[in-house]
C-alpha cells in the first residue's frame, strides 16, 4: 500500500551519485527529509552537506563518499561502503554528470577525448552503479532507480552533442533495464528536468546566455525552473505512490517539450 504524507521514505536508504552540489545537493536534501537515510556520493566533497543534513535530521540519516563515478573499482567501494553504513540501498538517484562545466561549442569543436568523458560519466557512470547496486535490491526483491536525463535529448538542443547524446542514451537505458528488473519487483524510470537555474549552472555564464530566455520563452509556464521544481516528482519516482510505474521518463520543464 502507498505511504502518504511526510516521512514517505521513512527506513529508506537512498544513494545519489552527484549529491554534493548543484541540482542533486537538493535531491539529498529532499530524500533525507522524507525520512530516508541518505548517501552523497560525488567526486566533490560533500561534508558540509552531511553536517547540514545530520543537524536537521540525525547524525544516523546521512553519509557522504567521495568517488569518480566512471572509475568501476570505486563504485564497488562505494556500494560496500553504503551497505556497510545502512544496511541495504532501497534507492539509487543515477544524477552525477558532466554538464555545468561543460562549454557549449558546434559540433567540430570536441574532440574525442573530451567526447569520450562525457560518455564515461553521463553512460557508464550510470550503468557502473546499476550493475553493483542492483544485485542488492534484487535479493531483496525491491528498488527505485532513477536515471536523471535531460529535456535536451527531446528537444536536441544544439552545441552540446556529446552530452545531449549521452541524456538520449539514458532514456534508452532506462527502457530496457525496466524490462530486465521488472521480474524483481525493481522500478526504472528517468526524470528529465528542463534547464534548471541551479547554482553551478549559473557559475556556466555560457549555458545562462545560451539557454535561460529562449528556454523560458518556449515553456508554456513563463518562468525560471529552480532545484526545488524537480522535488515532488523525485520524491515520488522514489516512495511506493509510483510503485506501478516502471520504464518511463517524466519530463519536469514547465512544459517547453511538449510531445
Ligand atoms: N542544470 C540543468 O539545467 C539540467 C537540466 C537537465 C538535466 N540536468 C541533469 O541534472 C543532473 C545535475 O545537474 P547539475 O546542473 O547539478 O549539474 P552539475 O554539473 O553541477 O552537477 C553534476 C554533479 O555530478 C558530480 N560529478 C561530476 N563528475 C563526477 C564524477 N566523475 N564522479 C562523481 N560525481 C561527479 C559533480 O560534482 C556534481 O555534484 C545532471 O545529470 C544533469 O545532466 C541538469
Amino acid at each position: 500500500m502507498p505511504k502518504l504524507g511526510p516521512g514517505r521514505l521513512e527506513g529508506k536508504t537512498a544513494l545519489v551519485t552527484g549529491g554534493a552540489k548543484g541540482i542533486g545537493r537538493h535531491y539529498s536534501q529532499a530524500l533525507a527529509a522524507e525520512g530516508a537515510r541518505v548517501m552523497i556520493a560525488d567526486i566533490a566533497d560533500g561534508k558540509a552537506l552531511t553536517a547540514e543534513i545530520a543537524g536537521r535530521h540525525g547524525a544516523d540519516s546521512v553519509a557522504s563518499h567521495k568517488f569518480d563515478v566512471s572509475d568501476e573499482k570505486a563504485v564497488k567501494h562505494l556500494v560496500a561502503q553504503t551497505i556497510e553504513c545502512f544496511g541495504q540501498i532501497d534507492v539509487l538517484v543515477n544524477n552525477a554528470a558532466l554538464y555545468s562545466t561543460l562549454t557549449p561549442r558546434e559540433f567540430t569543436a570536441w574532440d574525442t577525448e573530451l567526447w569520450d568523458r562525457v560518455m564515461a560519466i553521463n553512460v557508464r557512470g550510470p550503468y557502473l552503479m546499476v550493475r553493483h547496486v542492483a544485485p542488492h535490491m534484487m535479493e531483496r526483491r525491491s528498488g527505485k532507480i532513477i536515471n536523471i536525463a535531460s529535456g535536451a535529448a527531446y528537444k536536441g538542443v544544439p552545441r552540446m552533442l556529446p552530452y545531449v547524446t549521452s541524456k538520449g542514451a539514458m532514456l534508452a537505458f532506462t527502457r530496457a533495464l525496466s524490462r530486465e528488473l521488472g521480474a524483481y519487483g525493481i522500478a526504472v524510470n528517468s526524470l528529465s528536468p528542463g534547464y534548471v537555474l541551479s547554482d553551478t549552472g549559473l557559475e556556466n555564464s555560457a549555458h545562462v546566455e545560451d539557454e535561460r530566455i529562449p528556454v523560458r520563452n518556449s515553456r508554456a509556464f513563463k518562468r525560471d525552473a529552480y532545484p526545488e521544481d524537480l522535488l515532488g516528482t523525485l520524491v515520488y519516482l522514489a516512495s511506493s505512490d509510483s510503485d506501478f510505474v516502471t520504464g518511463q521518463s517524466i519530463v519536469v520543464d514547465g512544459g517547453s517539450v511538449n510531445n
